[in-house]
């Protein structure tokens, strides 16, 4: 049986005054009047411990949305053995059966539940409806509609075999629960990360970001009303230390799915490798982690398509993407004409609350954030070898506001040409033509990650040997374009070095890791 054919979401565009935007802001309207209050899904119950945090929009801190239940190490544990079983039944369903709860999720979510997600990460996570739209809507569709074509092609990848013998691979899930680490960001991460490995047969206890639980609580209400059977995936907050010592070091851990910090997933690594004679099988451990992307232009390079692939990979989503561009190399013939129009754009640019759709940029996530990326934006505020040319002023007394910011520096080592800053934070290096060779040597070295990259040039030579200098340098390469937006189907994504583990989420090589295939082979 062939899964549903299957094409890219197609995205709302929110015009002014149209009825799809009436509908939205309606829908934001009634949830920023409402207090919900976010259970822990453990067995399909929903579980209310008491300890609470609050659910705040970050573009105004004071407007509190509802409230969170946090897990402690006891829910935590509860929801692992909810998890381990369920798993028998759960996978000894035919796989279709899996697909279809998942498929219908996709449909919930392009239909009836649109506004919800997308007015949940616009009030929580502080996103315009574009950028909502593209996350929450399409590109959670996409994973959860691509996957089960993947999953089909997957299983019907079958070794040969020979008259009297048949060899069959049966694509078992791993044995044990998988633990789900999700970040702010991306909401359709944040569904993704649990539903792939669901989806394979396997069971989840999926601990979402502290701030992003208001689309999670949509996330799991479309589950529930897709059918998705109790134990599934279990949702319990906590925080994170919390969740990491009661769960990794359990025997029956199968895997970790994760998004997140460069530290965090190396501390996950090694609380594995510390407890690695404890476990029943080797946990697959799947992490895409942080980034410090580059933006490379050559001289050929057409100057306009540099300036908007800064101004908007740098600054949509207020830098908040792992792959934003955060460190460019630009040849001084070239620099004028793009700091013009680089400069023009970011000025034209709207700040304010989500709820005004005119607005192109938005808050920071929280104050932690804030107070880390105003840091980056003081230092070079004060540093003899960098200039601030374009924003740089930050405000925190209603949201976490942050202005984009255009650093440009002498120095191609300078602490924000290295760092992750996580924020509208853009640092440019200006190098002399004559320097191109070792300047394509800084960009390669020049941080520990690898994680998206773009290069501009018009010369096809000069497209080549860049392409291949900077081979290592990351995971998704783009030529003449942002570094940002990579379409499930279409570019599978990730990065080798410190941003992660490579397994390509959006394409049939992420599904690899949630499956432990057995070989059969009977003989006649
Ligand atoms: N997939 C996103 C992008 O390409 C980042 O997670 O921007």
């Amino acid at each position: 049986p062939q899964t549903p054919a299957v094409s890219n979401e197609p995205i709302n565009e929110y015009r002014p005054g149209s009825e799809e935007t009436l509908a939205l802001q309606h829908t934001m309207d009634k949830m920023s009047a409402e207090q919900v209050d976010i259970p822990c899904y453990i067995g399909g119950s929903e579980v209310r411990t008491g300890q609470t945090e609050a659910v705040v929009m970050p573009h105004d801190h004071q407007h509190v949305l509802g409230q969170a239940h946090m897990g402690s190490s006891t829910e935590l544990n509860q929801a692992a053995d909810a998890a381990i079983k369920a798993q028998y039944d759960w996978a000894a369903l035919p796989w279709q059966s899996r697909a279809a709860v998942f498929l219908k999720a996709a449909d919930l979510i392009a239909g009836p539940y649109r506004n919800q997600i997308n007015a949940a990460t616009m009030h929580g996570q502080s996103k315009n409806c574009f950028q909502a739209e593209i996350d929450s809507a399409c590109e959670l569709i996409d994973f959860l509609r691509f996957n089960a074509c993947f999953y089909q092609q997957i299983m019907e990848q079958q070794p040969v075999s020979s008259p009297g013998v048949w060899n069959q691979l049966d694509w078992r899930p791993l044995e044990g629960f998988v633990m789900a680490i999700t970040p702010f960001n991306f909401t359709a991460i944040a569904g993704n990360l649990p539903a792939t490995p669901a989806m394979l047969g396997n069971t989840v206890v999926w601990k979402p970001s502290g701030t992003q639980m208001l689309s999670a609580y949509v996330i799991m209400q479309v589950f529930k009303a897709a059918g998705l059977p109790d134990g599934v995936i279990n949702m319990v907050a906590a925080d994170g230390p919390v969740a990491g010592a009661a769960l990794l070091p359990r025997a029956e851990l199968a895997g970790v799915h994760f998004t997140g910090s460069t530290p965090t997933f190396q501390h996950i690594f090694a609380e594995v490798g510390g407890n690695i004679g404890r476990y029943r099988s080797y946990p697959r451990l799947v992490g895409e982690t942080g980034g410090k992307d580059f933006v490379f232009a050559h001289e050929s390079a057409d100057a306009g398509a540099v300036a908007t692939a800064l101004a908007r990979g740098a600054f949509e989503y207020q830098g908040q993407k792992c792959s934003a561009a955060s460190r460019a190399y630009i040849p001084s013939a070239l620099w004028p004409a793009v700091q013009e129009q680089l400069v023009e754009d970011v000025k034209s640019f709207k700040m304010g609350s989500t709820r005004d759709f005119s607005n192109f940029i938005n808050a920071v996530i929280d104050e932690r954030s804030f107070d880390k990326i105003k840091g980056y934006i003081d230092h070079a505020a004060s540093a003899n070898d960098a200039e601030i040319i374009v924003g740089g002023g930050c405000d925190k007394s209603k949201g976490y506001f942050v202005e984009p910011t255009v650093i440009v520096t002498s120095n191609p080592a300078f602490k924000t040409m290295q760092e992750e800053i996580f924020g509208p934070v853009l640092t440019i290096y200006v190098y002399d033509e004559a320097d191109f060779e070792d300047t394509l040597d800084l960009c390669d070295q020049g941080s520990v990650y690898a994680l998206t990259g773009a290069i501009f040039a018009q010369d096809r030579y000069m497209v080549n040997h860049m392409s291949d200098r900077l081979r290592n340098a990351a995971g998704n390469f783009y030529i003449n374009d942002k570094p940002t937006g990579a379409v499930v189907g279409q570019q599978p994504f990730g990065g080798g070095r410190a941003s992660g583990t490579n397994d390509k989420a959006g394409s049939a090589l992420n599904l690899y890791r949630w499956l432990s295939p057995r070989t059969i082979k009977e003989t006649f």
